[in-house]
């Protein structure tokens, strides 16, 4: 079983981290092979709006989203962890969201994949942000576990909260016991915002 930590902080080793590491740490007690993928650093660039991915089968953008593609691709579980950035979340977060457009077919999909969220502030803005991952989980199809929303300014803040930390080390395991679980939605289940809800006018 593969359980995957997306950090979507640009600082290194920030409070985003912390708290997934103590995630993956939960994972691994249980068993889980666990890895930890960081947009720091990275070249992520927007979508383009193409719809190559539809038309063609995968993104055209090279760069290191072609990477994250087959890590979320070979996981089981996923835990996204992204710091408030002005009531939302990063721009890396929602970049990464946008190219997952790509991901829309059997065998490269999020779907029946569990997912866990993380999220970090100063302040304000926990509620809105957890909103729209937990509507981005459900749209792909995923299966909800639990969320861990901490307050953290300082780079080692979050290192700080022992129940914050608690709490993410206990999401660990319970991804692995829901990976467990084997669920599946059924084939036939709309699994993109195209299809997905129903809009009247
Ligand atoms: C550009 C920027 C915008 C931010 N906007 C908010 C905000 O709207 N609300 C808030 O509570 N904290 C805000 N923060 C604070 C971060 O959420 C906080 O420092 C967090 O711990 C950073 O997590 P990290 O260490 O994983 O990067 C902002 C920080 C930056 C750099």
């Amino acid at each position: 079983m593969k359980i995957l930590a997306v950090s979507c902080s640009p600082r290194k080793k920030g409070n985003t981290v912390s708290l997934l590491e103590e995630t993956l740490r939960g994972a691994a007690e249980s068993g889980a092979n666990i890895e930890l993928f960081s947009v720091s650093g990275k070249n992520i660039r927007g979508c383009d709006g193409c719809y190559s991915c539809l038309t063609e089968g995968d993104c055209h953008i090279q760069d290191d989203m072609q990477p994250l593609y087959e890590k979320l691709i070979g996981a089981d579980g996923i835990v996204f962890g992204s710091p408030i950035y002005f009531y939302g979340m990063t721009a890396q977060a929602k970049t990464i969201m946008d190219r997952t457009f790509a991901l829309n077919k059997p065998g490269k999909s999020l779907a029946n994949k569990v997912a866990g969220v993380i999220v970090v502030a100063g302040s304000l803005g926990l509620i809105d942000v957890l909103k729209d991952f937990y509507f981005f989980t459900t749209i792909k199809r995923m299966l909800p576990a639990n969320f861990v929303a901490a307050y953290a300014t300082e780079k080692r803040d979050a290192k700080k909260l022992e129940k914050g930390m608690n709490a993410a080390f206990k999401l660990g395991k319970e991804i692995v016991q829901l990976v467990d679980r084997k669920f599946e939605f059924p084939n036939e289940f709309p699994r993109n915002f195209f299809a997905f809800g129903t809009h009247t006018h």
